[in-house]
């Protein structure tokens, strides 16, 4: 809060201890916006040990006092997705861990989950924090915890955001799925070596080169087929057969209406004739497929190796279907494939700037209508919002066949 000054530690302590008070209250409490002292009444789900979301998870309150430090901001969350990595952290088999501590007052130490989401700012500490009351923000490094109503962290962990023509769905998804497909082309499509920031500019890559990809309808598939049309770059595209061949055909066109140059059923590809479409696709092995991308593993993850042009790459950065990739020797050697993993977490770390430009860039396509984000399933997150509900929509988070993302859409909280 401006002007607000951080108080000596005894009052420190006692806010504390008030803070853990609330959080041991029944749910049934009545719930003040504004308690004693001017107190904010918040909720997170947290989990204190590593397993299933329907297990391990539980909706917590507490309260947050209106004293914060000046370099900091107290926030409340807009939207907040939930994506399969958030689920694979809370299982405790994703690629990092995130840290559990007690600073929200619950009885274990315990982790808030959520990689990414778009927070409002409510107040600052101070002119230093560089935020100001309204300001959108997102998280600015993984994991920062944004299955949550309200936080309030050092301004440098946030990102501000240009909200104009935005809305909270769009910059709460931003992060994650657009800029994995943004910097996977870029990095190791024809585009490589061009700087994040530019994709304004065409690309160098004559008449379309093809990349291939599987879990074409993810988010991060949908993006790719967009930025790979903005820039230039043909795609195929498999997606699973629906239950019947009209849900089938819909999401094909969903796609071809993103900008998918083609679109096959992953019964189609994984059958003896697909050998024969692809050699209509690249006119007889005329035009080669330089890119392959995996977020499947499996037989899926094999067929793709397959399809692959003298020299290409083939990149994975999922497996959704929890098969390990086998992949023929003669790819390696006779084919001279190339085989590599990419982790936007890891990127994020190395390059701070170019992730800020990046998202500005997408943030930017989205305003002129260049960039459709994902279809999403609201979740509304309201205070009177039931444990058990946030939970099964974290647990349906991994299945199959679905509408749209889950995303969390906070309303009177
Ligand atoms: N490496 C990175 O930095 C990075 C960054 C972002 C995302 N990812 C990964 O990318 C993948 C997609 O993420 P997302 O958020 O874009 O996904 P999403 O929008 O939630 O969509 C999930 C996708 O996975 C498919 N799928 C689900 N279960 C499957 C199964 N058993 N077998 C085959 N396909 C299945 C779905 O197809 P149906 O519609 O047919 O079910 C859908 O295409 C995930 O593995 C995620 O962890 C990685």
């Amino acid at each position: 809060m401006a002007g607000v000054r951080t108080r000596p530690l005894a009052a420190r302590l006692c806010a504390d201890l008030y803070a853990q008070s609330r959080s041991r209250l029944p749910r049934t409490a009545v719930r003040r916006k504004s308690g004693p002292y001017g107190y904010t009444q918040a909720k997170a789900l947290v989990y204190s040990k590593n397993g299933e979301p329907s297990d391990v998870l539980s909706l917590h309150t507490h309260s947050i006092s209106p004293s914060i430090p000046s370099s900091s901001v107290l926030v409340r969350t807009l939207a907040a997705p939930i994506n399969p990595a958030d689920i694979n952290t809370v299982q405790g088999t994703y690629g990092s861990k995130q840290p559990m501590t007690s600073l929200i007052g619950t009885a274990e130490p315990s982790a808030v989950p959520g990689n990414e989401g778009v927070f409002e700012v409510l107040s600052a500490g101070g002119s230093s924090s560089g935020l100001a009351k309204g300001d959108w923000v997102i998280p600015a490094a993984s994991q920062f915890g944004t299955w949550r109503t309200h936080a309030v962290d050092d301004a440098a962990k946030f990102l501000k955001i240009n909200k104009e023509g935005i809305t909270p769905l769009q910059a709460a998804t931003v992060s994650v799925n657009p800029c994995t497909a943004y910097r996977i082309l870029r990095s190791y499509g024809p585009s490589a070596g061009l700087k994040a920031g530019l994709a304004m500019k065409p690309l160098d890559v004559g008449s379309g080169q093809w990349f291939i990809q599987n879990g074409a309808n993810s988010g991060v598939g949908r993006a790719a087929i967009q930025f790979g049309k903005l820039w230039g770059l043909r795609s195929i595209n498999v997606v699973r057969d629906r239950e019947t061949p009209e849900a089938t055909d819909a999401l094909k066109q969903e796609l071809h209406d993103l900008g998918a140059d083609v679109v096959v059923t992953e019964s189609q590809f994984l059958s003896r004739e697909w050998k024969d479409r692809l050699a209509e696709i690249t006119r007889g092995g005329r035009e080669q497929i330089g890119l392959g991308l995996n977020c499947v593993g499996g037989k899926s993850a094999t067929s793709i190796a397959r399809s692959l042009g003298e020299g290409a790459t083939m990149l994975s950065y999922g497996g959704m279907a929890k098969q390990p990739v086998a992949l023929p020797v003669g790819l390696l050697i006779f084919k001279d494939i190339r085989f590599v993993g990419f982790w936007l977490s890891r990127w994020n770390q190395k390059d701070v700037e170019g992730r800020k430009h990046m998202i500005e860039d997408i943030l930017n396509l989205i305003r002129e209508g260049r960039f459709r984000d994902v279809p999403v399933e609201e979740i509304k997150w309201d205070w009177d919002t039931e444990e058990a509900t946030l939970r099964n929509a974290v647990q349906n988070g991994l299945q199959g066949f679905k509408k749209g993302k889950g995303v969390f859409v906070f309303g009177e909280t």
